[in-house]
Order: structure tokens, then C-alpha cells, then sequence
């Protein structure tokens, strides 16, 4: 009986939040229109909260961990699970260890790997040392080594050597030596090939005092093979095998508009690495961050309504020179969002607050972040200035703390996740939780480009593993004659959790020729065909799993699953 009243609640959640269109929004130009301002459709209602995603290869699936919240829709409290993104279902996943707060990536084979966690929560043990990978046939994790240090917020980086970087500012009580409340300067290398341990190196001190915090480090590969690392208000771009220092970026304290913009938790910004291109021989980086809050920020203080782009181009002679940070005006404050790199090299924006920080709650239990913005944007790069930014269509649903988002397979966006849904204000109607605090209901944004059916290129055949530098063809349709595609990329999987997607990559591959006849033999009837250079190096593209996607124009048709292999 009490099954059958969950099940129509269920059903109910659903019926309640269908878009009503109700914009109160000032500086919103979005319509009704999904071709222009995309759309949000719900997808079903997840047994754990997404407060953490990664995207699982080969499937329609992404894997989502929670902090234990209860009561789960299905009656049970498993704290992890998989997410049907094409039908909605949802199958819970077996671990011991409480993994809010861990890092995600993946092995070279796509497998997918969990580095930390939390500390005990509810039933489930000590997880701030664990290394894990997810077993997929056993609906299990699989217990594979231990961190040296207990890390929490801890961002995994995939090296191009196929070993996998973790770090956080993080007391370690679990550690060997180290007190609690004490900063951890220590990172760690982990072999997937011998998984039980790590071996540790030391971060700069600049890094550890002038960042401030450092949860969650927005770490980039560059095309080099060094890693940019880059923490609230503070960056360098070290050797990730030895910690070393080998350029410092630059700082925006000098900047009027940006003084006092602090970027990560709790004034989480959101940053991303725009498209690693052949035009300049994958030489040039632009990093951007969006959003976060003020140093001076608390629970109603407006949030920041600005991005940063940085270019920084690695010379031939091993030196990089690196621009100054740009500031751009975003259409409205932005903290604790997600950003979403969309095979046609825009940003989405999307979830978080215009108001608050990224925390749990605050004195009397109300929410740190507040007035919800409902309001995704995009962000296109190639844009002239003051042009770049467009407000899409808005959702009905709230996601603030421990909300997610991450590209799906077919170019749409999976969005998810909330666990401080209630005790917050908002001037705009929503639908709330219908319970309370955590957030079940999982959506699918999407964006305009899906709806542009007559251009969208349709994959008939693609190689399903790329060597570096190999030439390759593809075979294409497209409704209409005129849709030749002009890039060709690949994307990395998405692995977000508060606010940061920590496996994002976009790698343009260099379009070689493009031909339309219909005689390629490969081709069916009406076919076309676009050949491709694989990605140069291991540096550029990382050898692992990665959504290989045709684009025309703006427009992106449904993606393929690849994988870039060593040789
Ligand atoms: C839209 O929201 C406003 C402000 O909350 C409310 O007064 C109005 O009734 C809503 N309109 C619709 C059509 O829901
Ligand atoms: C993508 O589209 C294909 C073909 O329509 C479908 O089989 C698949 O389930 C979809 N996946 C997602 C994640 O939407
Ligand atoms: C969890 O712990 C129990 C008892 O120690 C053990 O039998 C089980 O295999 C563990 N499960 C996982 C998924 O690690
Ligand atoms: C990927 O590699 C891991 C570690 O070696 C292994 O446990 C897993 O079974 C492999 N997965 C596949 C699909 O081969
Ligand atoms: C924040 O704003 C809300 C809504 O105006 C108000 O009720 C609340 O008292 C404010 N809280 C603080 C700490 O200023
Ligand atoms: C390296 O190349 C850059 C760009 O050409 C140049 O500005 C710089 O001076 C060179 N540095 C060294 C040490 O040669």
C-alpha cells in the first residue's frame, strides 16, 4: 500500500512541474519558442540525489552519489545509482563508503573511478581515503586501493600518461601525520595499473596561502602536458608529475569590476577550457571562469555578475604566454552553477543562485543560496564582445546546493540534483520540491541546436577508436542538401559536482576534406562523407572515452561514442 502512494506521488511530482512560461525576470529575452530558447522537459525522479554525476561510456547511463538523504522515493537509502538518461529509470548501486564530496574520472577503458569522499555519514563508512572503481554488471563499487590522505572536495585529473591526480585543500584526520584543520599542501598520483596506493607530491606554497581554498581546483590539461590549476583567486600551471611550478598566472585583483571576485567553494564560480583547436595547432588555451560570489558575500549578498576569459599560448620554445584577464557582464549573478561546453564550442549556463553561497545552512536553518536562477544562458566565444551572452529558456525546478549538469550523448543536457531545496526565497514562481530539502526530479534541457532538424548531421558511421594523427572518414546525412559539416569534435564525458566538471574537454579535430557526392563507398544513398585527422598527441586528447560529434554551423547532431587510443 505505502508503495502504491509513493509511486503516485511520484506521478504527481511530475504533473506539477510542467513549464508554465511565467518569466518575471527582467533581463529575460527567452520565448516560448524551443528553437530559440531551448527547452526543459522532465525526465523521472532519481532514488539518490545528483549531487555528484559522471557520464557512463557506452550507455545512455550516468552514475549519480549523494550525501545520504532520506527518505529516498523507493524506500531504500542506497547514497549512489545509475540514471537512465533516454528512459528515466533508475537502478541503485551498492558501496560501503559515504562519498559526498569525492572526485571522478575514468580509467583509459572508460571505467569509471571514485577518489574520496566524506567522512562517516548515516551508515556508511570513513570514505575520504577511498579508491574505487564502479563495476558496472554488479551494480557495485569495487574497493581497488587507498589514498595516503584523507582528500574531501577533491578534483580528479586523467594525466595524458594515464595516471589520475587528486586534490583538495583538505584537513586530513585520517592521514598519517597531518592534524586536522590544518591545509593539506599534498596532492596525489595515482596508477590505475597499480591501483593500491599513491604516491604524494607537495603543492607550491604560494598555490596552498594565496588561493585561499582550494576545493575543487579547476584543473585543465594544456596542450603541453602541464596542468593549469586554479583555485578561488589564484592560479599556476605546474608539471603535474612533480608539482613544479612553471608559470603563474595572473591575478584580477587589479581589475575595478573583478576586486573581491572569489570563484571557489563556498563562492563557487564555474570555469570551463574552450575548444582545443587545429586552426592555431592546438597552441592556443582560453580558459574561462563564470560567476561565483564577492569575498564579502553572505546569504543574501547579490552574486557575481561577471566572466573571465584568459588566453594563454604555448610557445614552440617551451615558455607559454599568457594574456590578462578579460571581463565580460553575464546577463545576470551567477553562483554555484554549472557550465556545460556544447559540442559547437558555446557555453550553457546553467542552475545556482543569484543570491548567497554555496553551503549548507545558516543560522536558523534557512539556505545559503537564494533567489534560484532559473535562468540558463549561452555563452558564444566567437561572438563580437557584447554580443556573446543570450538568455535561454527558464526551468520551474530550484537547483542551488548540490545541483549538477552534464552533456548527454545526444547533445541534450541532463540536469539534476539539489539537496537544500526548501528554506530558501524567491521572487520568481517555481515548483517546489515536493520533498523538501532533496531534490529527486531530474530534467533534460534542450538547447536550440537539437531543434534545427534540418541541419543536424546524423552519424551512419564513425570509427569507435581513434589513434592520434590517424585519418578517418565519416559518414553523414542531414535533411537538407546545403548541411556540410564544418568541425568535427570530440567531447570528453561529463564528471560534475559542485560546480565543477572536472573531466571537460573539447578537442576540434582538423577537417581534411568534405565530400557530398554520393558515390563514397561506405555511403549509403545520399550520404556525405567528412574526413578528419585524429587529435595530434596524448597531451591534446588523453587517450579514454570521449563523444565524437558532427557540428554545422551552430547546429550539432546526436554524437557517438569513441575512444582515443595510445597507438
Ligand atoms: C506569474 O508570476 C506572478 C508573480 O509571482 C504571479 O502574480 C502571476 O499570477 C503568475 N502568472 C502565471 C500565468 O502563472
Ligand atoms: C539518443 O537517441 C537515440 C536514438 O533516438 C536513442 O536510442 C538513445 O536512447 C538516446 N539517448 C539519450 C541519452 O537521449
Ligand atoms: C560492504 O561490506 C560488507 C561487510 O563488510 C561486505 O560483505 C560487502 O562486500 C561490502 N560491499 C561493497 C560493495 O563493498
Ligand atoms: C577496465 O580496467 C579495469 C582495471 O584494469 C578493469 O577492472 C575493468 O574490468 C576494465 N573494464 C573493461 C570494460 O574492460
Ligand atoms: C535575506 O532576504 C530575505 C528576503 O528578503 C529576508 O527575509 C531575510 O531576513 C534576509 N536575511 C538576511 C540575513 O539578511
Ligand atoms: C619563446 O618564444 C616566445 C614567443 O615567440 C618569445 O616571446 C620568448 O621570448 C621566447 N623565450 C625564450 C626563452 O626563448
Amino acid at each position: 500500500m505505502r508503495r502504491l502512494v509513493a509511486a503516485t506521488c511520484l506521478l504527481l511530482f511530475l504533473a506539477s512541474a510542467q513549464a508554465q512560461g511565467n518569466l518575471t525576470d527582467p533581463n529575460d529575452q527567452s520565448t516560448d519558442d524551443p528553437t530559440v530558447s531551448g527547452q526543459f522537459n522532465l525526465l523521472g525522479v532519481s532514488y539518490c540525489v545528483g549531487v555528484q554525476l559522471i557520464a557512463v561510456p557506452d550507455s545512455d547511463l550516468f552514475f549519480f552519489m549523494e550525501r545520504p538523504s532520506t527518505p529516498h522515493p523507493d524506500g531504500n537509502h542506497y547514497n549512489a545509482g545509475l540514471m537512465n538518461a533516454a528512459t528515466g529509470k533508475f537502478v541503485n548501486v551498492r558501496t560501503n563508503l559515504s562519498m559526498e564530496n569525492c572526485g571522478h574520472t575514468y580509467l583509459e577503458n572508460g571505467t569509471v573511478a571514485i577518489l574520496a569522499g566524506h567522512k562517516p555519514q548515516s551508515e556508511y563508512k570513513e570514505g575520504r581515503r577511498g579508491i574505487q572503481i564502479l563495476d558496472l554488471e554488479a551494480k557495485q563499487l569495487r574497493s581497488v586501493g587507498q589514498l595516503k590522505f584523507g582528500h574531501w572536495l577533491a578534483t580528479a585529473t586523467r594525466l595524458p600518461n594515464g595516471m589520475v591526480t587528486i586534490m583538495s585543500d583538505s584537513p586530513s584526520p585520517v592521514g598519517p601525520t597531518r592534524k586536522d584543520a590544518i591545509k593539506n599542501p599534498f596532492y596525489e598520483l595515482w596508477d590505475p595499473a597499480n591501483p593500491a596506493t599513491t604516491k604524494l607530491f607537495q603543492l607550491d606554497n604560494n598555490f596552498v596561502t594565496k588561493s585561499k581554498y582550494f576545493y575543487y581546483p579547476r584543473n585543465f590539461i594544456l596542450p603541453t602536458g602541464d596542468m593549469f590549476v586554479w583555485s578561488n583567486v589564484f592560479g599556476q600551471i605546474i608539471n603535474p608529475l612533480t608539482g613544479a611550478v612553471v608559470a603563474s598566472l595572473p591575478s584580477w585583483s587589479k581589475i575595478p569590476e573583478a576586486k573581491g571576485m572569489s570563484t571557489s567553494y563556498p563562492f563557487s564560480g564555474t570555469a570551463v577550457m574552450l575548444p582545443l583547436k587545429p586552426a592555431d595547432n592546438y597552441k592556443v588555451v582560453e580558459i574561462m571562469i563564470f560567476g561565483g560570489q564577492w569575498s564579502w558575500g553572505w546569504i543574501n549578498t547579490t552574486a557575481v555578475g561577471l566572466s573571465m576569459r584568459l588566453k594563454i599560448t604555448c610557445n614552440d620554445n617551451g615558455t607559454y604566454t599568457i594574456g590578462s584577464w578579460q571581463s565580460e557582464k553575464m546577463p545576470s549573478p551567477r553562483v554555484s552553477g554549472s557550465s556545460v561546453l556544447l559540442p559547437n564550442g558555446q557555453v550553457l549556463l546553467i542552475n545556482g543562485a543569484k543570491r548567497g553561497l554555496l553551503g549548507d545552512a545558516a543560522a536558523g536553518g534557512v539556505a545559503m543560496l537564494n533567489e534560484p536562477n532559473f535562468w540558463p544562458v549561452l555563452y558564444d566565444p566567437n561572438a563580437p564582445a557584447g554580443r556573446r551572452y543570450s538568455t535561454l529558456g527558464r526551468s520551474q525546478i530550484a537547483r542551488l546546493l548540490h545541483s549538477t549538469a552534464g552533456l548527454t550523448i545526444n547533445g541534450t543536457v541532463l540536469v539534476a540534483g539539489g539537496d537544500r531545496s526548501d528554506r530558501f526565497w524567491s521572487p520568481d514562481t517555481y515548483s517546489p520540491s515536493p520533498t523538501g530539502f532533496p531534490e529527486y526530479r531530474v530534467e533534460i534541457f534542450s538547447p536550440p541546436f537539437v531543434y534545427d532538424t534540418d541541419n543536424q548531421p546524423t552519424i551512419l558511421y564513425a570509427p569507435t577508436s581513434i589513434v592520434h594523427q590517424d585519418i578517418m572518414s565519416i559518414v553523414y546525412t542531414a535533411a537538407s542538401d546545403a548541411a556540410v559539416v564544418t568541425s568535427v569534435v570530440l567531447v570528453a564525458p561529463p564528471s560534475d559536482t559542485h560546480t565543477n566538471n572536472m573531466h571537460q574537454r573539447v578537442v576540434e579535430l582538423e577537417i581534411l576534406g568534405t565530400d557530398t557526392d554520393t558515390n563514397h563507398a561506405a555511403a549509403m544513398d545520399g550520404s556525405k562523407t567528412v574526413t578528419v585527422r585524429g587529435p595530434p598527441n596524448l597531451n591534446v586528447a588523453p587517450a579514454g572515452p570521449y563523444m565524437l560529434f558532427l557540428v554545422v554551423g551552430d547546429t550539432y547532431g546526436p554524437g557517438q561514442w569513441v575512444y582515443v587510443t595510445r597507438s
